[in-house]
């Protein structure tokens, strides 16, 4: 246990906000389980995702639209359990706000009293304004998250970077100010050109976290099996690879598998004893 009584606060909303207002970055990353919300809080991130990548990452799905309710809710509960500092963001899977208001805050609220994060995210811009006012009215944090919107993908023709034209750049800007003025505290900003979210950090009082925004937001998110190498399916071009745990796994489990086979484990020291004259009895016990 920390001896410092600050180095286990909880990061709250406000604490966010003062870190955009200080010009302080914010770190950002996805978790599913225990040992992850561990292994991510005790680094010292800001900021945590049980996101519907886990669809991906953990679950084998193709993409994030088969993840449920009940599958967010299953990976956000182990993440609580094990996190001290980090502000706990849970992820809205794909239909469980899109069919009405009353749906999502419903939802929203699931996530954030059963699951006990410490606010809701879902994907989209202006036409979630009403979503994201009324999970906020509700008294439940918004993370709002545009630009390329991995639920909807197929709508996007792909996972395609957004906001590419004088058109489109103006709509992911007026998303992110409509969904300010509905209340979110913070906004993903998804595969968009750094110089668009440059322009969105600037404009908005509330802060960003890019994955594949560029520099200039105000945090960085990845999602956890990226950065780790353990997602070989794809790397899009936004990912920084820094371990190939992928590879240090295998490689454990080969040796293990060798080390039964050549009879090296369990060696002594895995093992326990009886007395030499313990053994005999019992082998005469057993014969008698
Ligand atoms: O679900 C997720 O991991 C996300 C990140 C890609 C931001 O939404």
């Amino acid at each position: 246990m920390s001896s410092h009584p600050e180095a286990t606060k909880k990061l709250l909303v406000s604490d966010l906000l003062k870190m955009k207002a200080d010009k302080k970055k914010i770190s950002m990353i996805t978790a599913y389980s225990y040992p992850q919300g561990l292994i991510v809080d005790e680094a010292g991130i800001d900021i945590i995702l049980v996101g519907d990548s886990l669809g991906m990452v953990e679950l084998g799905y193709s993409d994030t639209v088969p993840v449920t309710m009940d599958e967010i809710l299953n990976h956000i509960k182990p993440v609580v359990r094990a996190v001290n500092r980090a502000h706990i963001v849970g992820d809205l899977p794909f239909m469980s706000y899109n069919i009405s208001v009353e749906q999502a805050v419903a939802n929203a609220g699931i996530l954030y009293k059963d699951g006990g994060c410490d606010s809701v995210k879902f994907e989209g811009g202006e036409d979630f304004v009403p979503v994201a006012a009324a999970i906020h009215r509700a008294g439940i944090p918004v993370f709002g998250h545009i630009g390329l919107t991995p639920q909807t993908a197929a709508m996007m023709g792909g996972f395609k970077v957004q906001g590419k034209s004088i058109d489109a750049a103006k709509q992911v800007l007026d998303d992110a100010l409509a969904l300010e003025d509905a209340g979110a505290f913070a906004l993903i900003l998804e595969a968009i050109p750094q110089q668009l979210a440059q322009i969105i950090t600037e404009k908005v009082k509330i802060p960003t976290v890019g994955i594949g925004g560029g520099i200039h937001c105000d945090g960085q998110v990845l999602v956890l099996h990226d950065l780790l190498g353990l997602f070989k399916r794809f790397t899009p071009k936004f990912v920084k690879v820094y371990t190939d745990l992928y590879t240090t796994q295998l490689d454990a489990v080969k040796e293990f598998i060798s080390d039964i086979q050549g009879e090296t484990f369990p060696a002594a020291e895995h093992s326990f004893n009886m007395k030499k004259e313990m053994v005999e009895e019992l082998k005469k016990a057993i014969e008698s």
